[in-house]
Formats: C-alpha cells, sequence, structure tokens
C-alpha cells in the first residue's frame, strides 16, 4: 500500500538498529493484512530515549518495538507495563494506547507459542534453562506464568541465575527454581522435561560449540530447544536428533515474538508463520 495521508506507523527504537529484520516482518504483514501500516527503524541515542517516546505520543505513532540497549531504560517512560514484562523488567514491545504508553514483552511469550505448537505442554513440566541473560530471564517468566513445575537455571555466572529463580520463587507461588553452573552431567537431566539453550553457543561463531557434552545420553522424553537461529541446526539440536527427541528450533521464537508484536499493535493474530520464514529467508536473513 502506497504512503498517504492516512498512513500509520510503527517502529523499532534502538542502537544501533542497522541490521534488524523486523521491518521485513511487519512490512510484509500489514501488506498481507491490507492495513495502511509501515514500520521504519530508529537509531536513538541512549540519551535521546524519554524525547523518543514523547515523540511516539506527540506524532500519534500505532506502537513500536525496543532492542538493546532500550529494553529497560524505555520502562520509565511508559504510562503502564504489563505484569510480565515487569517482572522480566524489560520490554520489547510498546503500545500507544490514545496517547498511553502501555509496555510488553513478547520474547518469552513468543518462545513458549513455539513450544506449544509443536505440541508440548509447558504446565507441570520440570525445566532446565541455559544461560542466565535477557532471554533466559523473560522465557523463565512467562514459563512459570504457564504453571511450569519447577524451573532449573544453569549459568556460569551463578549471580545471575539466581536472581531470576528469585524472581520466578517471589512472583509464582508453587513454582520450583533451582540453580547450578552450566557444567551439565548425565544424571542433571534426569526428571527433566524440556531442555532449553539461551547461551551464544552454537551460533555462527560459535558453531562448533555445544552447551551440552555430547556424549551425554538424554533422557527419552526430554525435549530440547535452542533459541540460537544461526545455523538452523545447532550442535546442540543434532544432538537431540541424534538421540531421536523432539526438538524446537530457535526460529520459533524469532517469528513468534515478531507476531505476537503484530498482535498487540492490530488485534491480527496472524497465521503467517511460514510466509514470514518464506520473506527471512527471500532477504537472506536465514539460510535457505
Ligand atoms: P541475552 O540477554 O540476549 O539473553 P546475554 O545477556 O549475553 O544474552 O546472555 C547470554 C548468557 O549466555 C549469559 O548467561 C552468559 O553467561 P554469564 O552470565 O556467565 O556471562 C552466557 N554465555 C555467554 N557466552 C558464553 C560462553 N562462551 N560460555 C558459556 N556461557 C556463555
Amino acid at each position: 500500500m502506497k504512503v498517504n495521508a492516512k498512513t500509520k506507523l510503527a517502529c523499532l527504537i534502538g542502537h544501533p538498529v542497522a541490521h534488524s529484520f523486523s521491518p521485513y516482518i511487519h512490512n510484509f504483514l500489514a501488506e498481507k493484512y491490507g492495513l495502511n501500516l509501515k514500520y521504519m527503524c530508529f537509531d536513538v541515542e541512549p540519551d535521546k530515549v524519554g524525547e523518543a517516546l514523547n515523540g511516539f505520543k506527540a506524532l500519534g505513532l500505532l506502537g513500536s518495538n525496543v532492542t538493546i540497549p532500550h529494553k529497560v531504560e524505555v520502562m520509565s517512560y511508559l504510562d503502564e507495563v504489563d505484569k510480565n514484562a515487569s517482572i522480566i523488567g524489560a520490554v520489547n514491545t510498546i503500545k500507544n494506547e490514545g496517547g498511553r504508553l502501555i509496555g510488553y514483552n513478547t520474547d518469552g511469550v513468543g518462545f513458549v507459542k513455539s513450544v506449544l505448537d509443536e505440541g508440548h505442554e509447558i504446565k507441570g513440566k520440570h525445566i532446565m534453562i541455559l544461560g542466565a541473560g535477557g532471554a533466559s530471564r523473560a522465557i523463565a517468566i512467562e514459563l512459570a506464568s504457564r504453571g511450569a513445575a519447577k524451573i532449573i537455571i544453569r549459568n556460569n555466572t551463578i549471580s545471575k541465575a539466581e536472581k531470576i529463580a528469585e524472581a520466578v520463587t517471589m512472583n509464582f507461588k508453587g513454582v520450583e527454581a533451582e540453580v547450578g553452573t552450566l557444567n551439565i552431567k548425565e544424571e542433571d537431566l534426569k526428571g527433566v522435561d524440556i531442555l532449553i539453550n539461551t547461551t551464544p553457543l552454537g551460533m555462527s561463531s560459535k558453531k562448533d560449540l555445544c552447551p551440552i557434552d555430547e556424549s551425554i545420553i538424554p533422557p527419552r522424553e526430554l525435549v530440547v530447544c535452542d533459541i540460537v537461529y544461526t545455523p538452523h541446526d545447532t550442535k546442540l539440536i543434532k544432538w537431540a536428533e541424534s538421540h531421536q527427541l523432539a526438538v524446537v528450533h530457535g526460529i520459533g521464537m524469532l517469528i513468534n515474538q515478531a507476531l505476537q508484536s503484530f498482535s498487540i499493535w492490530t488485534g491480527i493474530e496472524a497465521e503467517a508463520y511460514e510466509e514470514v520464514i518464506h520473506v527471512l529467508k527471500k532477504e537472506g536473513v536465514l539460510e535457505e
């Protein structure tokens, strides 16, 4: 659709933003659903975040995504923050509701959708998360809010794992949390239903690394998820497949977090997963 006097704007703010693939996804979705909406990226200096958000209100933007390094900083300029986003302590999506800016975090939601879409359940499950950065925290909080029974955070810096475990047990009564190092032993996986890698081990420059000792024999029903999406089949995914385990690829979280943001802005629950993959392959973001 051509830009005209009624075109609405959604955007990404971050620093830098030049390598973002979000414009491909959201401009495709806007076209697909016939919306007079465009999506653009703005590189916002850290000391200009407040001005940018006031600009959203002044110009009547539909909403925005927020990326590094502004995910925490934006929270102080919002009128309201969704409960899970507030527990996570980071916002990646903002909706402008008639001049009130409301913050959400769709990272964990996107991850959980990718697991549910593969036919797996969260409720009552014992889940081990490798890594304790922002993605780990968003995923842990979302899993706890969906009724996981136990969340085990494993990370080399134990204090970071402990902070996430604390946020889980303080906010979700009845959810157990445990921490440990990344040195996973075969017996540590006994009783674990879902294993999730949120460390960069396995991604392009570290593609020969696996966050799990590959000689470990996993439990037969373990579901193995990696949030790394390049390469598509990481060492961890290959290890899981060599033991005939169910896997969830990183691409699922990537696409579902974007679909969830689009739904927050437009109210449209886009059924466009495969089409978005096609768009990202065509643009060279994903390998064919
Ligand atoms: P994000 O916020 O995107 O989740 P991050 O904050 O960089 O990413 O977090 C990555 C996680 O992977 C961190 O928990 C980090 O461990 P530390 O807390 O000990 O720093 C972990 N990580 C990063 N590189 C790693 C490596 N080479 N080996 C093991 N863990 C690593």
